[in-house]
């Protein structure tokens, strides 16, 4: 298939253009900056003629939710960025003739909100907080592509864990310095996945129209935070023993800390029930594969 993938720069989304190269798909990158992408790249306004060459779109772009503190800039800009970046790919496919058959749209699992230990899976209602607002029209304009006969798979991507980026790029420094430990009490659930898992679930899911709808892209196996840190400890050969308060990382990250300081336990029972394979089902072995 060719494959268009927007965020296609990104921590998950170079590891997605890597593994659809990989299992024989041709990938075109869309990007502000197509120049500085290695292989074929447009930019955003030559997507609707771009689009119709593709069979498929992976639409991972959007705003860092982690770059700063969440001001209202921030929050529009997150927002915004999702929201416009999904309406351009979709609006592009409708008009389109003729156009990809499947559009595989991200989402997070913060769709959920802060749940406790509540058991979540995509039948799930949506919760409240600044992501649940984030992801519902994110999720909506994903979904206006099903009105034109796409295939649509809403990804509710956790937590990605590798080694060179994203949150645990993050973690790796204070552990590695003997300073890391639990955040808040520990006990909120954290709903992670390996980016190796993340890009088999697209691959398999551009093959297998088993995939549609909301499909939590999460580990089958969620674990509380205090249980990610220990075995991060373990797998580091560090204590992990020093918590940061919840006080502090609210001081320090304002609204964002909740996102951490708060979790959800989500089930991926739509990529179950569709047979997918996980290469890192559980905690121990995602993190020594990601750190190795
Ligand atoms: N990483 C995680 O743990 C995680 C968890 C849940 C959900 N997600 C979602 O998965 C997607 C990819 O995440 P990631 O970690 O790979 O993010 P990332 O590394 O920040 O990459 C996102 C990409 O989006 C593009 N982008 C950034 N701002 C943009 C804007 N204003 N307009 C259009 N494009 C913009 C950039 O591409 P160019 O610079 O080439 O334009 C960038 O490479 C995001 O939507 C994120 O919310 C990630």
């Amino acid at each position: 298939m060719r494959v268009l993938v927007t965020g296609g720069t990104g921590f998950i989304g170079g590891a997605v253009c890597h593994a659809l190269r990989g299992a024989g798909h041709a990938v075109t990158v869309v990007s502000r900056e197509p120049g500085q992408v290695s292989g074929d790249a447009v930019r955003w306004d030559a997507v609707p003629q771009a689009i119709r060459t593709a069979d498929a779109v992976v639409n991972l772009a959007g705003e860092s939710i982690a770059s700063g503190r969440w001001s209202a800039a921030r929050k529009a800009a997150i927002l915004q960025s999702r929201v416009e970046a999904t309406r351009a790919v979709v609006d592009a496919a409708r008009a389109a003739k003729p156009r990809p058959r499947i559009l595989i749209s991200a989402s997070a699992v913060g769709y959920y909100g802060a749940r406790g230990d509540e058991a979540l899976d995509e039948t799930s209602a949506p919760g409240a907080g600044f992501l649940t607002e984030v992801c519902r029209p994110w999720e909506d304009e994903a979904s206006r592509a099903e009105a034109v006969g796409m295939r649509v798979v809403r990804l509710r991507l956790g937590m990605v864990l590798a080694g060179d980026g994203g949150a645990l790029g993050r973690m790796l420094p204070p552990f590695r310095a003997f300073v890391g430990g639990r955040l808040g009490d520990g006990e909120q659930w954290v709903s992670w996945i390996h980016r190796g898992d993340v890009t088999g679930l697209v691959v398999d899911a551009l093959a297998n129209d088993g995939y549609h709808g909301a499909v939590n892209a999460t580990a089958p196996q969620p674990v509380r935070n205090r249980d990610f840190v220990a075995a991060l400890g373990r797998v580091l050969a560090r204590p992990a023993a020093i918590p940061v308060p919840a006080v502090v990382l609210r001081l320090a990250l304002g609204e964002m800390a909740d996102v951490l300081l708060t979790g959800q336990r989500v089930f991926p029972r739509a990529a179950e029930r569709v047979g997918y394979r996980w290469q890192y089902p559980e905690v121990l072995g995602a993190l020594r594969a990601s750190v190795r």
